[in-house]
């Protein structure tokens, strides 16, 4: 959470910055602002609440000068998102400039600590007393190096500090300790950029370096530096980042999360591309680090992850129990940290994770690391914080998704745990080859068949026009569906600040049915798969009370068409694979909702694309 952006070099920093937040506000739009130092002045420092146009609005045509400096945009933790609350934050002379991601957990006793020494606080922020702690060790005649480890060392909790100094001209130095977000370094001509993620430094440079836990780097338009929190030197050598982003821009959409939703044919192709043969009808799994005799000694799989990832995970663990014959558990990676998980060698965990920097999730993996287990992770940037601790890394290939709601980085962590379950079901032989081969065959259709259902929307509007005035939602499924009826209730609630609950169908009896009434629309999620005459009696028991039901039903579903309010139909296909079709109604139904109830899609209130805090 939280999107940082600096820059030292020859040109002018803020358009820099500013252009770098637009990137980069998808992480939190609490509040924003900038700080650029031109050496003759003192800093410049310009805060707004609320997004960057906010802060664009109060800097106008007058871009001040410099050549270094840092901006923020702001996923409130501390303290309420006004303007006071802001990054950047100062020391009291206004020398130490920083910006934060993370929660310095044992700030109320390190503020009370420099209050009680003179140092007068602004904010309500914890960040606020990094700046001041800096000040506090250099005047204990530290070295301003030493007084960055000391802080540092003193923080706890998982932490990413960027800053500049009026008196350290060109240089931006960064810390980083335990699980916050990353810093990404990126290496120009005669300049450097320093970001919380990519997507902010790739316009500029595809050379970059990234900084680990307890690392600190001092980074001037010549080159970097970086040392441990002990102060000894470390060596790090820049890679090329590769892939492409797709473009940053809307195009002809009114959202990226419709954009992004229209691209999910094209991204699922491309996670496909070198790893579904559908010539030869193979799967080849490259990355996968284990050779046959460990798949076939694997005991136990724990799929882990968090909102719409875990509900990927919900999935793939039916998948891997029906198609690999592994058993197989699911847990949220908050609740996974905490207990006391038993875990071995032959427990294979995987993650699913597409930022790459989910708090909980990194925390997750660190306790299935030390306790030995075989890990994999589903992520969608390469040289995350995830793929460092993971023995190996599914790349999910959906591109940049900017829309806070996960779209396609769903249906492509999706797609990528049914070739993983397909893989591992052949490879230990729970599958036969001709079944391998036919689910091969059948997954070649689903791209076009996911063009066709995001081609049509209008009965989508039609639905919203009709509905968006209820306060609450049902959303039904059973077995492979249930997931995705959570996943539905979620993107609605995100989305259209609808209340809405995902439930397994089988459990309305048990209570949830007391809720049906004219007011409680029932999204019924019941495509002819094995538990279709299961759904369709636990409709008709719903529509005996009034309820109003929205049919996501197979094509040609006569019966379904003729039981419910409103039906919205998938193509036929094996059970199996109903939820990468499913996906897509529940995207649709969202968005429009979302848009007819005048909410911000993109980014809607409260939330941040990445979760880098627990
Ligand atoms: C919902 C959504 C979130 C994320 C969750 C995990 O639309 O996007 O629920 O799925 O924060 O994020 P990652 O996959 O980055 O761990």
């Amino acid at each position: 959470m939280c999107g940082i952006i600096g820059y030292t070099g020859e040109k002018q920093a803020a358009p820099i910055l500013i252009k770098g937040l637009s990137s980069l506000e998808y992480r939190g739009y609490d509040s924003t602002g900038l700080a650029v130092i031109d050496h003759k002045h003192s800093p410049y420092v310009l805060k707004a609440a609320g997004k960057l146009s906010n802060l664009k609005d109060s800097i106008g045509n007058k871009i001040p000068d410099g050549k270094i400096g840092l901006g923020h945009t702001r996923w409130a933790t501390h303290g309420t998102p006004n303007k006071t609350n802001a990054h950047p934050h100062t020391d009291c002379t206004d020398d130490i400039i920083v910006v934060h991601n993370g929660i310095v957990e044992n700030y109320l006793e390190i503020k009370k600590e420099l209050i009680d020494k003179g140092h007068i606080f602004q904010s309500e922020t914890d960040s606020e007393c990094i700046p001041h702690l800096i000040e506090e060790y250099i005047k204990e005649n530290n070295s301003f190096e030493a007084a960055l480890t000391s802080t540092a060392k003193r923080l706890q909790g998982a932490n990413a500090v960027v800053l500049i100094s009026n008196n350290k001209p060109a240089q931006i130095a960064a810390f980083r300790i335990g699980y916050a977000g990353g810093i990404v370094i990126g290496y120009g001509e005669n300049e450097m950029f320093l970001a919380s993620d990519l997507a902010a430094i790739l316009p500029h440079t595809r050379k970059v370096a990234y900084l680990s836990g307890n690392e600190i780097a001092f980074v001037s338009p010549e080159g970097p530096y970086y040392i441990e929190l002990e102060g000894n030197p470390i060596k790090k050598s820049p890679s090329i980042v590769n892939y492409d982003p797709l473009s940053a821009a809307k195009g002809e959409f009114k959202h990226f999360m419709l954009k992004e939703i229209h691209e999910q044919p094209e991204s699922m192709m491309n996670t496909f591309r070198g790893r579904v043969k559908f010539d030869r009808k193979a799967v080849e799994l490259e990355t996968l680090p284990y050779s046959d005799e460990e798949i076939s000694e694997i005991e136990r799989i724990v799929l882990i992850g968090m909102g719409t990832s875990l509900h990927a995970a919900m999935v793939g663990r039916i998948w891997i129990e029906s198609l690999a014959g592994i058993p197989a558990e699911i847990d949220n990676s908050s609740e996974f940290r905490y207990r006391e998980p038993i875990l071995g060698p032959n427990t294979l965990v995987i993650s699913v994770c597409q930022s790459g920097e989910t708090a909980d999730t990194l925390a997750a993996m660190s306790e299935a690391s030390n306790k030995g287990a075989k890990q994999i992770t589903l992520c969608n940037y390469p040289g995350t914080q995830t793929s460092r601790i993971a023995e190996s890394t599914i790349q999910i290939r959906a591109g940049v998704e900017i829309g806070v709601a996960a779209t396609k980085t769903f249906t492509n962590s999706l797609s990528n745990l049914y070739i993983l379950a397909l893989y591992l079901g052949f490879k230990r032989g729970n599958i036969t080859q001709s079944y391998f081969q036919k689910a091969i065959e059948e997954l070649a259709h689903v791209p076009a068949m996911i063009g066709s259902l995001v081609a049509n929307q209008g009965q989508y509007v039609k639905l919203a026009q009709k509905y968006a005035r209820y306060s609450n939602f049902l959303y039904l499924g059973r077995g492979i569906n249930f997931p995705l009826a959570m996943e539905g209730a979620l993107k609605l609630k995100e989305i259209s600040y609808i209340h809405a609950e995902g439930y397994p169908a089988g459990e309305m009896k048990h209570g949830p049915i007391s809720l049906i009434d004219e007011n409680m629309p029932v999204v019924s999620l019941i495509p002819q798969d094995n538990l279709y005459e299961k759904m369709l009696s636990n409709i008709s028991e719903v529509k005996a009370r009034g309820g109003k039901i929205i049919a996501i039903a197979t094509e040609g579903d006569q019966e379904v068409n003729a039981k419910t309010d409103n039906s919205l139909f998938i193509p036929k296909v094996s059970n199996l694979i109903n939820p990468l079709l499913m996906a897509i109604p529940m995207q649709l139904i969202a968005y429009h909702m979302g848009v007819y109830r005048g909410c911000d899609v993109d980014q809607p209130r409260n939330l941040a694309k990445s979760v880098t805090v627990e």
